[in-house]
C-alpha cells in the first residue's frame, strides 16, 4: 500500500519540535545517566522519553509502521531486522555524552525507510534551533533554506570530523588514535564535536568537508546519509565501497574525490557485532 510521505514528513517535523522542547528543558542542567555497553556509552531518561514520544506519535497515525530505535534496540533482543515495511530509524538523543554535560550540541535524528530506501530525514538540534531536513530527490535544507556540500576535493584543504566513539575497547582505540594522528598531519583541520548525526549534517551544510567513523549504529547515520546525498555530497564505506547502513562504518564527504582520498588514508576497523 502507498505511504503518504507528505503526511509522514509533516508529522515527524511536529513530533521532533515537541520532543525538542523536552530536550531543551532537560539540557539546562547536568543529567543523570545509566551506562549501556560500557562506561562511556550512556542513556538518560530523556533518551527514553523522547523515543517513546516519537514512536507513539507515529503509531497514532500509522499503526502498521515499524521502528528501529536506539533505546529499544539496547533493551530488546538487539536491533530489529530491516524489512521492506515503512520503518522509522530513530536516535532520540544523538550526542548523549554532550547532553549529560549540558553541552548544547546534540540532536534528534530520524530517517524513514520504505522498501529499504531512505525517503526522508531529520536532524534537529533544539538547543541551537538547527533543523536539517531532506526528502529523497528534493534536496537538503537547513531551517528551510536549501543547502549544498562544499565541493572540496582535496584532503589537505578539508575540515574533517570524527569521534572517539562510545567504547574503550583496546583494538578500537588503537585504530581511532592512529587515524587521528595521521589526519592531524594530512587535513586542514580536525574536529570532534560529539554527535555522529550532526557531524554529517555539517558536511551537508558545507561547514565541514568530510566525516568518518567506525562503530556508529544505523540510527546515528540513517538521516545523515540522505541529508548529505541530497546536499550533493557522497556517503560511502570507509574502505571505499558502497555504504552499508548495518555495517557500523561510515564516510561522508563533499565530493567523491575527497571521499576516496580520505578512504585511502584510513586504518580500517570492522566493529562487531554488525547491526543485522
Ligand atoms: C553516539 C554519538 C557519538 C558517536 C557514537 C554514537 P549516542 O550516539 O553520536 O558522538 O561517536 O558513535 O553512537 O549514543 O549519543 O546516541
Amino acid at each position: 500500500d502507498n505511504v503518504d510521505l507528505g503526511k509522514c514528513f509533516e508529522i515527524i517535523n511536529n513530533l521532533t519540535t515537541e520532543a525538542g522542547r523536552l530536550i531543551v528543558h532537560n539540557n539546562e542542567t547536568r543529567q543523570d545517566f545509566v551506562c549501556k555497553s560500557g562506561d562511556i556509552d550512556l542513556v538518560t531518561q530523556t533518551d527514553q522519553d523522547v523515543e517513546k514520544l516519537i514512536m507513539n506519535g507515529i503509531r497514532h497515525h500509522f499503526p502498521s509502521h515499524k521502528f528501529i530505535g536506539e533505546e529499544e534496540s539496547s533493551t530488546d533482543a538487539g536491533v530489529k531486522k530491516l524489512t521492506d515495511e515503512p520503518t522509522w530509524i530513530i536516535d532520540p538523543v544523538d550526542g548523549t555524552m554532550n547532553f549529560v554535560h549540558a553541552f548544547p550540541h546534540s540532536c534528534i535524528s530520524v530517517g524513514l525507510k520504505v522498501n529499504k530506501v531512505t525517503e526522508m530525514a531529520i536532524i534537529y538540534n533544539p538547543m541551537l534551533e538547527q533543523r536539517f531536513t531532506a526528502r529523497r530527490g528534493q534536496g537538503a535544507f537547513y531551517n528551510g533554506r536549501r543547502i549544498q556540500a562544499s565541493g572540496q576535493k582535496e584532503l589537505s584543504k578539508a575540515l574533517v570530523t570524527s569521534e572517539f566513539g562510545t567504547t574503550r575497547d583496546e583494538q578500537k582505540m588503537k585504530v581511532v588514535n592512529e587515524n587521528f594522528a595521521n589526519m592531524a598531519k594530512k587535513v586542514h583541520g580536525l574536529r570532534v564535536l560529539g554527535s555522529a548525526a550532526l557531524n554529517m549534517a555539517m558536511v551537508a551544510l558545507g561547514a565541514a568537508d568530510a566525516n568518518y567513523e567506525f562503530g556508529i549504529h544505523a540510527w546515528d547515520v540513517c538521516a545523515g546519509d540522505l541529508i548529505v546525498r541530497e546536499a550533493g555530497g557522497v556517503v560511502i564505506d570507509p574502505a571505499g565501497g558502497e555504504f552499508d547502513i548495518m555495517s557500523r562504518r561510515v564516510l561522508a564527504a563533499a565530493t567523491p574525490q575527497l571521499a576516496q582520498e580520505l578512504s585511502k588514508e584510513l586504518t580500517q576497523f570492522y566493529p562487531q557485532p554488525r547491526d543485522d
